[in-house]
């Protein structure tokens, strides 16, 4: 089969990655530590705080991450104000309340069911084609709403952690009241709350066991 045809914007970003490569190369045991072997999902925060620069700075390495036809449905509220850790509170469950209050931010994440009216944006080289699919298979649209916005959580997680600020994610929650709160007159539908900063390490409980490769993965 023919390759197909590149326009000025494929080469260009073609160029991008051809470029980026020569600069890059595996992380370090250091920043594996950061982002994965050492790190840890923190119950308590130290005082730093988190600023708008780092919070913008997360979100714009999170939306570079692959999503099904770019379809992108993750949202975000940051809550970092007193005002809004005050209307926050009682929507947490009482086990999670606490920390996440003393947190710098928490951000709420919320998964977008009407994430297909956005193609027009997000795929301009085929504006109604991924629009025109999920109104005529809706039982598509919750499964695409939760399989990318989890995958997108989960970039922002690690996002939060490439820059060096540590997470705490909780779906102990209570979800129809923060739909009520943070996304009425919306199809946004809360998944977790992930609380950001600077993790106070006496806060962490023992590391729990994880699966080896050899338990869960076969080579074919
Ligand atoms: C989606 C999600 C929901 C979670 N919900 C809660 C929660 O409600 N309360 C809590 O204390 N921890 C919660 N956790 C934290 C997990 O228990 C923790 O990430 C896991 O045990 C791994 O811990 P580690 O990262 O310290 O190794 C949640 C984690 C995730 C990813």
């Amino acid at each position: 089969m023919a390759a197909p045809e590149k326009d000025e914007i494929d080469l260009a970003a073609q160029e991008t990655v051809r470029e980026a490569r020569t600069r890059t190369a595996p992380l370090d045991d250091n920043a594996l530590d950061m982002m994965f072997n050492a790190n840890r999902s923190f119950n308590g925060w130290k005082d730093d705080p988190v600023s708008d620069d780092q919070l913008k700075q997360i979100y714009d390495l999170m939306k570079q991450c692959p999503t099904s036809a770019n379809s992108c449905p993750l949202r975000i509220k940051f809550i970092r104000s007193d005002e809004a850790k005050e209307i926050l509170g009682p929507v947490v469950m009482e086990r999670n309340r606490a920390k996440t209050l003393q947190a710098p931010v928490t951000a709420i994440l919320g998964f977008d069911h009407d994430f297909y009216q956005h193609f027009g944006t997000l795929t301009p080289h085929r504006p109604t084609e991924m629009k025109e699919r999920m109104e005529a298979n809706p039982e598509m649209v919750p499964w695409w709403a939760n399989l990318n916005g989890a995958l997108q959580a989960a970039y922002f997680m690690m996002a939060v952690r490439a820059v060096d600020l540590d997470v705490g994610p909780m779906q102990g929650v209570d979800k129809p009241g923060m739909d009520a709160l943070y996304w009425s007159g919306t199809k946004v539908k809360t998944a977790f709350i992930v609380s950001i900063g600077r993790g106070d390490e006496s806060t962490i409980f023992k590391k729990l066991p994880r699966f080896e490769f050899e338990d869960i993965c076969e080579l074919l």
